[in-house]
């Protein structure tokens, strides 16, 4: 086994995709947008969608990597750098998962969807300083970006400097 599923290869580079868009988006455009510019409806609407389809496919990456086999876990060379994979890869879906949650909760709580997709005319709220779910989203798109930085690099560093192919683990083919 020398490879992930290819239902997982597709899904992690699909994901890759959304997921940094959704972050690159947020602290660029929504971040910076006031409730009270005509385009925010727009921007929640994009993000809130990809936020949802991020949710669909990553319940569904979760099913698919249980349930097929991975290959074993690559080596780094030395022991405390394994064990930082180790966690490094259960903190993303962690902090994926805690992302989708508590836009939701945000959304659930300033009513969104009624406003948003619902056409219901009411305005936003001023801001979402005032829910404690934006402070998590914030902290937590922050330690997002942190550990993606710190993924990719590592995905680097195993491709160019430790010349192992790691990446070819996370390219489609036969397995
Ligand atoms: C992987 C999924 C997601 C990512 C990576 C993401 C990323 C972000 C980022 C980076 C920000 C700006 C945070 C800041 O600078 O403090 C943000 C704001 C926000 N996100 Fe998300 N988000 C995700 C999912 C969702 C979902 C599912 C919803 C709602 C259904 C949502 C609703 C919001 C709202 C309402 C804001 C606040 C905008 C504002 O304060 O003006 N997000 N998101
Ligand atoms: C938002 C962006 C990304 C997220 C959230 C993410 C997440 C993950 C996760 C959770 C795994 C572990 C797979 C598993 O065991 O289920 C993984 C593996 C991997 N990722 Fe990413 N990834 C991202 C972007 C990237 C990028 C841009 C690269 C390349 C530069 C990359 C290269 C890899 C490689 C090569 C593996 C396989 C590692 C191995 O075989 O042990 N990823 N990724």
């Amino acid at each position: 086994m020398t490879r992930y599923h290819p239902a997982l290869v597709i899904l992690h580079w699909l994901l890759a995709v959304l997921i940094i868009v959704a972050l690159i988006a947020g602290k660029l455009i929504l971040d910076a947008t006031p409730n009270s510019d005509p385009a925010k409806l727009f921007s929640l609407r994009a993000h809130m969608s990809i936020g949802l389809a991020v949710l669909v496919l990553m319940v569904l990456r979760v099913v698919i990597r249980w349930r097929s086999a991975a290959p074993p876990p690559a080596d780094a060379g030395h022991p405390a750098l394994n064990l930082a994979a180790r966690l490094a890869h259960p903190a993303l879906y962690l902090l994926i998962f805690g992302m989708v949650f508590s836009g939701i909760a945000i959304s659930a709580a300033a009513g969104l969807p009624g406003i948003v997709f619902g056409g219901t005319g009411a305005p936003l709220p001023e801001t979402f300083d005032s829910y404690a779910a934006r402070g998590v989203h914030g902290a937590l798109s922050g330690l997002l970006i942190a550990l993606v930085a710190l993924h990719v690099a590592a995905a680097l560093w195993h491709q160019f400097i430790r010349r192992d192919g790691l990446m070819g683990r996370m390219r489609p083919g036969r397995r």
